[in-house]
């Protein structure tokens, strides 16, 4: 047999999507999907109009680093909190996915090291092997809100191959929500050690006490900030697969057009309906928030009931890592969906282990997403409440 690669061997299953296929042979079960942030929010009614209107003859490449008016869009609607972003600072790519994925590549030469503020989206593990890069995690802590460690604790953590650190703001699945102190901080250590700062800012409309900062907003250290954004979350548009990544180095811009390049554009309906997405105004976002607060707010109050159950309320995102009373949540994951029913009903968890590098660091975690409607939460989290008592039983 012909040899696979060691990145391609060594790609870890999502630890998102890993049950799906145990949930798909399920019969009659309704399944509380929270492992997944996928939300049921309608997609505003502009998005929907847009997709209906794009009617081109021939449905065209577009260019590498996307539609200049998408691009101009995104600038506008970033300028808000960093003023001075042009279409140059600006490309479109399939997702934050792909704009997380082309970051990383452009920093980092196989063997080079990202730092990642843990517990960290499972994904980045996926785009660090495929960049040849290696994850070095620096634990956050829930007694100190998730905060962005000493820079001590950060300096301990640098090494020779270190090209940047990534982190999500407001993050997932912590829900914490770092602010103009903390960044600026974090900014000129970063610059102290010359590394670039990857801030993943894909959930930045969605915060419940004081909105995140953004990493470009402060201007000192502009060169070495990249930015991550995307449709996905905050107008219910996962499908879509629009994202952007956004920074003031132009010498950088230079080299992620030729990795676009390279696969030749974004999708141009995408950028069509990004463009209507990108100039509703700011009612939209505090629907939003709306939404997400009251159904945080839900699932939290939910969980404190639980005996032996802790969990930090977040500031933002819509997630909460879930510390139960067991101690391998991999096998919690699957007895929800193999064997435990209540009424009919059961829960998809997302087991902690794949939010940490080093998975055992998780054993007893699970990450539990707000994307379904207060009451479903509400009535999700009693059936795991049930399903704790069954399974230590
Ligand atoms: C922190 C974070 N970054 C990036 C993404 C990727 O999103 P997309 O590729 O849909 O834009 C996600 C998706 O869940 C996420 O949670």
């Amino acid at each position: 047999m012909p040899v696979l690669s060691t990145r391609a061997a060594s790609l870890q299953q999502s630890a998102i999507r890993k049950l799906d296929a145990l949930v798909r042979r399920q019969v009659g079960v309704r399944f509380h999907r929270l492992n997944i942030g996928q939300p049921d929010v309608p997609t505003p009614a502009p998005l929907l109009e847009a997709i209906a209107a794009f009617q081109p003859e021939v449905v065209a490449y577009g260019p590498a680093s996307g539609l200049p008016e998408c691009r101009e869009a995104a600038a506008a609607y970033h300028a808000r909190w960093s003023p001075g972003l042009r279409a140059a600072h600006v490309v479109a790519t399939v997702g934050g996915s792909e704009a997380l994925l082309f970051s990383f590549t452009a920093v980092c030469d196989p063997g080079d090291e990202l730092l990642v503020l843990e517990p960290y989206y499972t994904n980045y593990n996926g785009f660090a092997t495929v960049a040849g890069a290696v994850v070095r995690p620096i634990r956050t802590h829930l007694h100190d809100g998730f905060a962005i460690p000493s820079d001590e604790v950060l300096d301990a953590a640098v090494t020779e191959r270190t090209r940047a650190i990534v982190f999500s703001n407001p993050a997932n699945p912590t829900g914490a929500v770092y602010g103009e102190d903390e960044l600026r901080r974090l900014l000129r250590w970063a610059t102290r050690h010359d590394l670039f700062v990857i801030s993943d800012e894909v959930y930045r409309q969605i915060w419940f006490e004081e909105p995140p900062t953004s990493a470009l907003s402060i201007e000192e250290h502009a060169d070495r900030v990249l930015v991550i954004d995307s449709l996905s979350k905050t107008y219910s548009a996962c499908g879509l697969r629009l994202g952007f990544l956004i920074s003031r180095n132009l010498d950088f811009m230079e080299k992620v057009e030729r990795l676009g390049q390279a696969r030749l554009g974004p999708q141009p309906l995408a950028q069509h309906v990004g463009i209507a997405a990108l100039q509703l105004d700011d009612s939209y976002y505090a629907s939003i928030r709306r939404i997400y607060r009251e159904r945080v707010t839900v699932m939290m109050a939910a969980l404190d009931q639980l005996p032996g159950v802790s969990a930090p309320h977040p500031r933002g995102a819509f997630y909460t890592m879930v510390e139960l009373p067991v101690d391998d949540t991999e096998r919690f994951a699957r007895f929800l969906v193999e064997a435990f029913r209540s009424d009919g009903e059961s829960v998809v968890v997302a087991p902690g282990g794949g939010f940490y590098a080093a998975p055992e660091s998780g054993a007893q975690k699970i990450r539990l997403a707000a994307v379904t409607e207060a009451p479903q939460l509400q009535r999700a989290v009693e059936v795991l409440g049930e399903a704790l008592i069954a399974y230590a039983g």
